[in-house]
């Protein structure tokens, strides 16, 4: 197994079964009355460089529920390689805690923190990735089809970093991937031929689009995310004055599968790119999948800190 969880790339298609099999088996022994104190007496640092709800509050009390504790290091606190170097926070941290969690702007920072930290580092988002949120996607998928083969997964909107992971995930369980977004916004070039082999292998489609009613044809799930990402706030006129035609709204969800699924990331931005009544309406899984990443990222840190 690995030290660090950077990226669903990283891992091959059993391990990422098996973080799924872990996290569903967590949950069960959670909803049955509490989980093993397994990683008693372990700590996790969890570094932010950008605001979240979701994947602090999952991340701590995923840590709590191990037996564990979890350190919340604000954007103010340790000025990622601007107070102090990313190589010396790193060899400093591994003094004191088992683990890193870090949110961060740039991808490369928390390549480096791996880098140079001899103890595991999780991905908690970059500019690039979202690798714990796919993890949680996947097993809200595998939850409701009872199968990740076979599955049309198609994400409208941004090629942003929740989408890079969504597709490398679908890629290596054998679900179809399809993604349609304006030109301009695709997903990099490096990410999309990077997964093209893997994609192969497990037998998944890829389809690169532009038009999100060709695209939602026959999906089993539908999966949004915000036009504008953390970081690019600068641009947020320019994309609402493009995305509007990839909002998920009734009329699109209606053209798909009867049993589709509707997923987002969260936080959503109702009226862009997702309706109230898409949202909270019949198809709508994004609660169960926004509960999913406590289940999904405890069974990361199972899986990386047990025998740290
Ligand atoms: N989806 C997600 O990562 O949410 P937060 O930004 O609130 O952590
Ligand atoms: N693409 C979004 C995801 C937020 C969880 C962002 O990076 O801001």
């Amino acid at each position: 197994m690995h030290n660090d969880f950077l990226d669903i790339i990283d891992y091959t298609p059993e391990e990422l079964q098996s973080l799924l099999d872990l996290a569903a088996a967590l949950k069960k022994e959670y909803q049955a009355g509490g989980n093993q104190p397994v990683l008693k007496g372990k700590v996790l640092a969890m570094i932010f460089q950008k605001p979240s709800l979701r994947t602090r509050v999952s991340f701590e009390v995923g840590m709590h529920h191990l037996g564990g504790d979890a350190l919340y290091l604000s954007p103010n606190e340790i000025g990622l390689g601007k107070r102090e170097s990313i190589a010396d926070i790193a060899r400093v941290l591994e003094g004191y805690v088992h683990g890193i969690m870090a949110r961060v702007f740039e991808h490369e920072h928390v390549l480096e923190l791996a880098k140079w930290a001899k103890i595991p580092v999780i991905n908690g988002l970059s500019d690039y990735s979202h690798p714990c949120q796919a993890l949680a996607d996947m097993l809200t998928i595998f939850e409701k089809f009872g199968t990740t083969k076979g599955l049309n997964v198609t994400y409208v909107g941004d090629g942003n970093n929740v989408a890079v992971s969504l597709m490398q995930i679908c890629a290596k369980l054998g679900s179809n991937f399809t993604i349609a977004n304006p030109v301009d916004y695709d997903m990099p070039a490096e990410a999309i031929e990077t997964v093209k082999p893997i994609a192969a292998a497990s037998g998944a489609k890829l389809s690169f689009l532009r038009d999100p009613h060709e695209a939602v044809r026959n999906a089993h799930v539908i999966y949004t995310d915000t036009w504008t990402s953390m970081g690019q706030e600068e641009e947020s006129a320019k994309r609402e004055a493009v995305f509007p035609p990839y909002q998920v709204n009734r009329q699109l969800v209606s053209e798909a599968r009867e049993d589709v699924i509707v997923l987002h990331c969260l936080p959503a931005h109702r009226g862009q790119e997702i309706t109230d009544e898409v949202a909270d309406g019949p198809h709508s899984a994004l609660f169960p999948e926004a509960h999913n990443r406590l289940h999904a990222q405890k069974a990361v840190l199972y899986t990386l800190l047990k025998d740290k």
